[in-house]
């Protein structure tokens, strides 16, 4: 049976990051219940006191974090299990990522699979997991994932990030034709450079012309929103270069 998800929880992984951070707080902003989920105790008490901070000045406080040193499947039945529990998630927000140079003569394996590992992945592990917890029980449910505008077109010397990226797009894109029988619904925000942790490392770009990461997580929130009977399967969400 199909019902309606009316839910307001969310559960959002990479939250110790500069776009995850901002995606916490504008679902908090509209409501939310919010599952973080980080990697130690470090990053989950940062998050929690920007979180409380945040939410006191909305005189709110309705988040919750999960603590995950692992990205296997295991770890993730575990949280979605968790996270689902006694209320339905109604979004699933990914912004885990890894970012890093590799020029072809200096390709590695093992660096490759590791950026397969952490940026392609979780999402597909997500989607098996929600599709098994979900077989008797399916709400709707929006997983949205932040790609990269390198999904596309690649740039010089990030082989290993370009195409776990590209991956990526190419995975939700066969997953959604299986998920959306069961209303799980994946979106791949894919953004130019972005001024976060990750963006201070792209060389040769100008960081004052990067999205801003509130921007990027605006744009979650707008498209999880969204009641269509379609599916927005993939955004180019591109900077402006003056
Ligand atoms: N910044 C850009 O220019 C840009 C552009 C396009 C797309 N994106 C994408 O946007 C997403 C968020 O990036 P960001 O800019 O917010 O970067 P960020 O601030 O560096 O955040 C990256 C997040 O990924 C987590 N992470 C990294 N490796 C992990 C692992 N092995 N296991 C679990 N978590 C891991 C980090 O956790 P810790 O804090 O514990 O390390 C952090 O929460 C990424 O998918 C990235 O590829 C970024």
């Amino acid at each position: 049976m199909i019902k309606n998800n009316n839910s307001n929880k969310v559960l959002i992984f990479g939250s110790s990051g500069d776009i995850g951070i901002e995606i916490c707080k504008i679902y908090l902003k509209n409501n939310f219940n919010v599952c973080y989920v980080c990697r130690d105790k470090n990053s989950y008490k940062k998050i929690y006191n920007k979180l409380f901070l945040f939410s006191k000045k909305l005189q709110r406080n309705s988040f919750e974090g999960i603590i995950s040193k692992k990205l296997n499947e295991t770890a993730l039945i575990k949280i979605l299990k968790k996270a689902d529990k006694n209320q339905p998630l109604r979004v699933i927000v990914n912004s885990i990522g890894v970012f890093g140079y590799d020029e072809i003569v200096k390709f590695n394996t093992n660096k490759f699979l590791e950026f397969i590992k952490i940026n392609t992945m979780p999402t597909i592990l997500l989607n098996k997991i929600l599709m098994k917890i979900r077989y008797k029980k399916r709400y709707v449910t929006n997983i949205l994932t932040i790609g990269s505008s390198s999904a596309y077109e690649g740039f010089e010397k990030t082989i290993s990030y370009s195409a776990s990226k590209h991956a990526l797009l190419s995975s939700i894109k066969s997953i959604n034709k299986e998920t959306y029988k069961n209303k799980i619904f994946n979106t791949l925000i894919n953004p130019g450079s972005v001024k976060s942790r990750m963006g201070r490392k792209i060389k040769n770009q100008l960081y004052s012309s990067f999205i801003n990461p509130a921007d990027v997580a605006e744009l979650v929130y707008g498209i999880s929103m969204i009641k269509s009977p379609g599916i927005i399967e993939d955004v180019f969400y591109k900077r402006i270069i003056k």
